[in-house]
């Protein structure tokens, strides 16, 4: 049986299946539907120092292959999360990678700084690409900020640091390559593109933010696009996230040169399919002849 554990730098995964913040709540609400034992590990929505109530409905928008969120970083806010959220998640018996957004490297070393006390935390993953918050993508967009704020992690924090970027610039390669020099572990690619959408008939925007964060099959090959180049380029491990919803998605994915996968969009209208894609891997690295996962990360294969 092909080998499915991977590694990035400091973060091991039972398997290269995870599901993506903002997509599986905080596990409870998914629990009739996912063998979490099965799955690589869960990356809860995002939570910031202070509760936020988030941004005005309507929140989300059906687009063709996809869908708009313009949710605004909607949480309880940190401590709540340790005390209420963090316990049951930890107990599920899979990684559990949390997923940390803030307005200032003081607030994401303060947040990084409690994670350290908690047990059984797999990794911290840091939101620096939010398009629907304002500031959400300032540390995202420059390669300077975003690298002081994996540094300022990094140094208070034990645990391995994702840093999940943004498509919303003319390109990721010098961003990945300032987060992998700051000591990240691992980048997520992508977070959403930004988009809008429009009731033209009362002419008004059909989001209350009126921009929102692109999502689902209609952004899986610009993600794939972005995933590839940054492999090419940049000597760190990739979790690719952007419109995965088969079997054939994953296997693009790591074949272009990402670790592991986030399941995102796919969860809200097949909220087992992360379980249903560990189940299907098997077979589809056996097709390559392949015995592991890792022995198929970037093997894509672009010369005559
Ligand atoms: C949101 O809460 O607005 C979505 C989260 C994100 O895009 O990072």
């Amino acid at each position: 049986m092909p080998d499915l554990a991977v590694k990035l730098n400091r973060l091991s995964l039972q398997n290269p299946i995870l599901v993506a913040s903002g997509t599986f709540g905080y596990a409870r609400e998914m629990a009739a539907f996912v063998d979490f034992r099965a799955i690589g590990g869960i990356i809860p929505k995002t939570v910031t120092p202070a509760p936020r109530p988030g941004n005005p409905p309507p929140r989300t928008v059906e687009t063709a292959s996809g869908m708009l969120n313009s949710i605004g970083l909607d949480n309880d806010g940190f401590d709540q999360f340790m005390t209420d959220k963090l316990p049951y998640l930890i107990s599920l018996g899979t990684s559990i990678i949390v997923n940390i957004a803030a307005k200032t490297n003081d607030e994401f070393r303060r947040m990084a700084e409690r994670l350290n006390d908690a047990e059984g935390v797999a990794a911290v993953e840091l939101n620096i690409s939010c398009p629907n918050v304002s500031g959400g993508v300032d540390f995202g967009t420059d390669p300077s900020l975003a690298a002081t704020v994996v540094g300022t992690v990094r140094e208070v924090c034990r645990l391995p640091v994702i840093a999940k970027l943004t498509p919303n610039v003319t390109s990721v390669v010098p961003i990945a390559r300032a987060v992998a020099d700051a000591g990240c572990d691992a980048v997520s690619l992508v977070n959403t593109f930004q988009g809008m959408a429009i009731n033209w008939k009362k002419q008004r925007p059909v989001l209350g933010n009126i921009l929102g964060g692109l999502s689902g099959p209609a952004i899986k090959p610009l993600a794939l696009r972005i995933v590839w180049q940054v492999a090419q380029q940049v000597q760190v491990p990739i979790i690719g996230v952007g419109g995965i919803q088969s079997i054939d998605d994953v296997m693009e994915f790591l074949i272009a040169g990402a670790s592991a996968v986030q399941i995102g969009t796919a969860n809200f209208y097949n909220p087992g399919i992360a379980g249903q894609l560990v189940s299907e891997l098997e077979a589809a690295l056996q097709l390559l002849n392949a015995d592991s996962v890792t022995s198929i990360v970037g093997s894509l294969r672009t010369g005559s």
